[in-house]
């Protein structure tokens, strides 16, 4: 007998719809246990609206959605919910600046954003502090967040992610207003952290070919809410495939496990 593998999360058909417009459409995806999905699209292409749905903070107009079997609608969301660790910046603007960064990442226990709405114990605050040291930032757990770089700010919202032990990781942007080092070091803790087989399967999100980390596997092109193409990063990421779904000429180089792209000719 064969037991079935259940994906982390699995779309069907997915669509939204906002003021009659389109954002996604026949959105069909599957992220299998221990992947790494990288996203890529232009400007408004659907990118977070499409995370928004995985993350479960947003219904489809159409189509089903599965988060670790359970499915969007049978499950109590709030349950659900738990099992996604979710970081984008909308989320990071809602965090009070004057809180610590331990307590930034503890609270995601419960999916709060104030430690005194619920009760935490030592072991909470002992796998937020483990987590941010895991994030390279432990000498960080006490500092105010809002006092805290774009970038180390990016390392504890991660951190946030990973605090309920989630089975699927959902990561908006985490390099956008990083200047080259930050970005840079940022990419190698999401190369360690893809290594990690305790990792849960990841998804992230980026503008920019550059920024994948060499350990992410798969990558799902969007471009105006419609999927270009979706799979293995060999035999998806062509010059072609991010031609189209950039609506320009691109040449796609790759080195050492790393991408460039640049304009044709
Ligand atoms: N709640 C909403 N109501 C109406 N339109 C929306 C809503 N949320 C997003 N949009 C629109 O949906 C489109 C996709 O937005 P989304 O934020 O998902 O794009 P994105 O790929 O993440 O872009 P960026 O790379 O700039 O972050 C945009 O045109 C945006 O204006
Ligand atoms: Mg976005």
């Amino acid at each position: 007998m064969t037991s079935e593998v259940i994906p982390a999360l699995r779309l069907t058909d997915v669509g939204v719809v906002r003021d009659r417009r389109p954002l996604l459409a026949d959105v069909n995806w599957t992220v299998a246990p221990g992947e790494r999905w990288v996203m890529l699209g232009p400007n408004g292409a659907g990118k977070s609206t499409l995370l928004r749905v995985a993350a479960l903070y947003l219904h489809p107009t159409q189509g089903t959605v599965e988060v670790l079997g359970r499915r969007l609608g049978r499950v109590d969301v709030r349950r659900m919910r738990h099992r996604v660790g979710y970081a984008s910046a909308m989320l990071s603007d809602r965090i009070r600046p004057t809180i610590s960064a331990r307590d930034a990442v503890m609270t995601a226990r419960h999916g709060a954003l104030e430690p005194w709405w619920h009760s935490y114990d030592d072991g909470d605050r002992q796998r937020a502090a483990d987590l941010l040291v895991r994030m390279g930032c432990g000498h960080l757990a006490e500092q105010q967040f809002g006092l805290l770089s774009s970038g180390e700010r990016q390392r504890v919202q991660i951190a946030r992610t990973l605090m309920t032990d989630p089975g699927l990781v959902l990561l908006d942007e985490p390099t956008a207003a990083l200047d080259l080092a930050g970005r840079e070091e940022l990419v190698r803790t999401l190369d360690a952290l893809s290594a990690d087989p305790a990792t849960p399967p990841t998804v992230l999100v980026t503008h920019h070919v550059e920024e994948i980390p060499t350990g992410f596997d798969h990558v799902l092109l969007l471009r105006e809410g419609r999927l270009v193409a979706a799979g293995a990063i060999g035999e998806v990421l062509t010059a072609e495939h991010l031609s189209e779904c950039f609506s320009m000429d691109l040449e796609l180089e790759h080195h050492r496990g790393r991408w460039w792209a640049h304009a044709a000719g």
